[in-house]
């Protein structure tokens, strides 16, 4: 049962921003193959004289003109790498407080919060609250504000931006940008409690048109259950009777907690519990029967529901999508 989670390319930028961070990383690569190649040659071709004479090759002290250029050599090296390194850093600074007059406008804002073990995403000025799922407009430079609900996670979409830490009581920005429609992967990359590993989401890069559409529909109410969906009605009983609206909100309806992920559109998911399961009605049901199986730890209890229940509240669950 565990998914077939896509694949996790780190080498494979597909924004400006993550081309810069590979291009400092092959260019730091390159300088230390460098290094390695003269330093190992050199020690090499010693161990060879050695062997050839049977003896320790001849031993130099004091050459000043060597050792100034031991010295000074590796001290250019480090300022270059540090100074392409801070300059690729601050390029990638998001931050919009401290100039706010010069200030790169951006195309959308997003405000992701890390939880133990899930991300929530919410988009400034509407309705929308998504669970693990990342859905921005292609092309457009997407500024996003993160912060964290309990314990340092880190975010990480490494085709598209840096890495940065999600820190409780603190914000932090990045710049996200996708050049071509896509899914991206993403990663908690800061060991964040026993679940860190079940802590992925994904970044959908939609078409300008696509997108508008997405957000329209992910702002939109929960559907009404068709009155012939006996077993919908009975789930929506248990879920407001088992306390499921305490922790989730189903937009619409009168659950309109924030402590677990919002439910409104669960089904169309394609992943539950962060990427520990993949997204079925059968799977839903597997979850809801015991959650602590799945994703030992988690903060979602295991209700002892009945296979009865477990089944309605599927249905529930799969319609108000
Ligand atoms: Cu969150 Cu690791």
């Amino acid at each position: 049962m565990p998914p077939s989670f896509p694949s996790f390319p780190v080498l494979q930028p597909e924004s400006p921003e993550a081309q810069a961070i590979l291009d400092l990383f092959l260019s730091v690569l390159g300088i230390s193959a460098l290094i390695f190649v003269i330093v190992t040659g050199l020690i090499w071709r010693a161990i060879a004289v050695g062997r050839k004479y049977d003896r320790v090759p001849e031993q130099e002290f004091g050459s000043e003109r060597k050792e100034i250029f031991w010295m000074v050599g590796p001290v250019i090296i480090l300022l270059w790498i540090g100074a392409i390194t801070t300059k690729l850093i601050l390029t990638m600074d998001a931050i919009p407080l401290i100039h706010p007059a010069e200030d790169e406008p951006a195309d959308v804002e997003l405000l992701v919060t890390g939880h133990q073990w899930w991300w929530e995403i919410q988009y400034p000025g509407t309705d929308v609250v998504a669970a693990n799922e990342v859905h921005i407009p292609t092309g457009k430079k997407i500024r996003v504000r993160l912060t964290s609900a309990d314990v340092i996670h880190c975010f990480w979409v490494p085709q598209l931006a840096r890495k940065i830490d999600v820190i409780p009581g603190r914000e932090n920005y990045i710049w996200l940008e996708a050049n071509t429609p896509g899914v991206y992967q993403g990663r908690c990359a800061e060991f964040c409690g026993n679940q860190h590993a079940w802590m992925n989401f994904q970044v959908f890069a939609l078409d300008q048109a696509d997108y508008e559409k997405w957000l329209s529909g992910a702002g939109s109410a929960a559907a009404t259950i068709a009155a012939s969906d006996t077993d919908a009605e009975a789930g929506e009983k248990i879920f407001f009777a088992q306390t499921c609206s305490n922790c989730h909100t189903i937009k619409g309806t009168a659950a309109v907690a924030s402590i677990g992920p919002d439910l409104t559109h669960v089904a169309s998911r394609d992943f539950l519990a962060g990427g520990a399961i993949e997204n079925s009605p059968e799977n839903l049901g597997i979850w809801l029967k015991n959650p602590q199986a799945i994703k030992p730890g988690c903060n979602m209890p295991d209700f002892k529901l009945s296979d009865e229940h477990v089944k309605q509240l599927v249905a529930y669950l799969e319609s108000v999508n």
